[in-house]
């Protein structure tokens, strides 16, 4: 019998021939040098099947163990699971577990006694010295290794936001932690901490500028704001997910340029940016399951775990593959939303627990929310108020003597309704997707054409740099 938790018999036909493929060609690649990158988005698929199902599967027991959400945008404000992301992460990360292998295949093989032969003669150095270790890339897999447990530690600690709803001044510098075994492997394995002073500025500072232990906190502060200001563009169905969609996609088209045949191989940030490559795949494969039961009407809400997971996701690729100043280029909605928010964030107008649109029943519309003030704001916060109603940036309801009453909540998503007016809640999701993929491509733009204008190069020529 068909239900609401289970897969319909087309689906499973469909996610078993995908499984199946998969599979296969999976299994081909463990030959010559091997071939990571198709093993990486055979996986991918796989991830997409097994999150798929899994998140139809688990939504009653996620109801019965408490993990639900009220959808705050329909008419009869119907409970759904939540906590989803948390299938999803459990299923990417046994999917990078399982890839090491593949990604390492030719290493392994160069390491161990010829293809992994343990019947060739092997000379008596190679019994003293084991194999072959030294050709083995321990500090690329030291790395691949730390992502994964900065991903893992996060996972715990949104689970745990997830259940037991911590506050938001204790869950901002959750990330932090997270973020130290990657830190600590960028320190011994990269340690680069110098940037490259923009051409007007050299005659002053010199080509490098050593940023020493500041560029540790920069990148600590870069893990911390990811998860964060994924978490904060939130409370319509299906946008936390399609933002973060749109920017792994983004960052894989970044990731492609500088892979042979568009750059001659062997470039420097090769490695690098396949490194990035093998995390955002399977990434994007579990994103798109949740994204099907996520986007609206929302079957399932991805919950407080998908959003750090998936800002935690961007903070390893960009920070262990070297490139977080292009990731926060594709970040600046969220940037945008943040500054835009911290009026609210840090009290100096009252910020209510939920700050999403508001649902008219009247209309099916979504409209702005606002902040009531139960006391007047003091004249110079009025002021700024009012100069942010000049210019379009909020609005503002007063009472009969001129005092302000209501200001409409500081989000990118309310101030989208306040320029356009109110919208359905699937368009407003539409529009934000759009303005992410506008800002992000303007942002990639910025990234490799206008910034020769005030830096000498763009490292993806290579040959210019050589
Ligand atoms: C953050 C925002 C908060 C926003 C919330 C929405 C800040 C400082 N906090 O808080 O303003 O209201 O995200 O996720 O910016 N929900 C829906 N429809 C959706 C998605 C969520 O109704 O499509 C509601 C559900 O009731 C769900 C709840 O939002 O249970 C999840 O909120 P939660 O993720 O716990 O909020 P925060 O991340 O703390
Ligand atoms: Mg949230």
């Amino acid at each position: 019998m068909q239900t609401s938790s289970t897969l319909t018999r087309a689906e499973t036909w469909r996610l078993l021939l995908l499984v199946g493929i998969s599979l296969g060609v999976l299994a081909n690649t463990f030959q010559g040098d091997g071939a990571p990158l198709i093993a990486s988005i055979s996986m991918a698929l796989i991830s997409f099947a097994v999150a798929f199902s899994m998140i139809r599967w688990l939504g009653p027991v996620f109801i019965k163990a408490g993990l639900k959400g009220k959808d705050m945008a329909k008419p009869r404000k119907p409970e759904i699971p939540e906590t989803m992301g948390a299938v999803c992460a459990v299923v990417y990360l046994i999917a990078l577990i399982v890839f090491i292998p593949f990604a390492f295949y030719k290493d392994i093989v160069a390491a161990t006694s010829g293809g992994g032969n343990r019947d060739v003669v092997i000379e008596d150095q190679h019994i003293e010295t084991g194999r072959y270790l030294h050709r083995f890339p321990h500090g690329k897999l030291a790395s691949y290794l730390s992502g994964l447990l900065s991903l893992q530690s996060i996972v715990i600690l949104g689970i745990g936001d997830d259940l037991l709803d911590i506050r938001w001044r204790h869950k901002v510098l959750i990330p932090a932690f997270a973020a130290v075994p990657m830190l600590i492997v960028y320190f011994v394995d990269f340690g680069v901490t110098h940037v490259v002073v923009p051409v007007p500025l050299q005659q002053y500072l010199g080509d490098f500028i050593d940023l020493g232990w500041l560029y540790y906190m920069y990148m600590a502060a870069v893990a911390i704001f990811c998860p964060n200001a994924i978490n904060m563009l939130a409370g319509i169905n299906g946008i936390e997910v399609a933002q973060s969609i749109v920017i792994a996609v983004l960052l894989l088209f970044n990731d492609a340029m500088y892979l042979a045949p568009i750059t001659p191989y062997p470039h420097p940030a090769t490695d690098s940016h396949l490194f990035s490559i093998y995390f955002l795949l399977p990434f994007i494969g579990v994103s798109a399951a949740l994204l099907c039961h996520n986007w609206y009407p929302s079957k399932v809400f991805v919950g407080d775990t998908y959003c750090y997971f998936a800002g935690m996701v961007f903070a390893v690729v960009g920070i262990l593959g070297h490139f977080s100043k292009t990731l926060l280029l594709l970040f600046v909605p969220q940037i945008f939303n943040f500054l835009y928010s911290t009026p609210q964030l840090f009290h100096v107008i009252p910020c209510p627990r939920h700050r999403l649109p508001k649902f008219n029943a009247a209309t099916g519309l979504l409209d702005t929310s606002v902040t009531e003030w139960t006391v007047p704001p003091s004249p110079l916060i009025a002021m700024v108020l009012d100069l942010l109603e000049k210019f379009r940036l909020i609005r503002l309801v007063k009472n009969k003597e001129g005092q302000i009453v209501e200001s409409t909540n500081l989000t990118i998503l309310n101030l989208w309704l306040v320029w356009m007016g109110p919208m359905r809640e699937d368009t407003l999701a539409w529009h934000m997707v759009g303005v992410q993929i506008a800002c992000g491509l303007l942002g990639l733009f910025v990234r490799h054409r206008l910034a020769l204008l005030v830096f000498n190069t763009d490292n993806r020529t290579f040959q210019s740099m050589a």
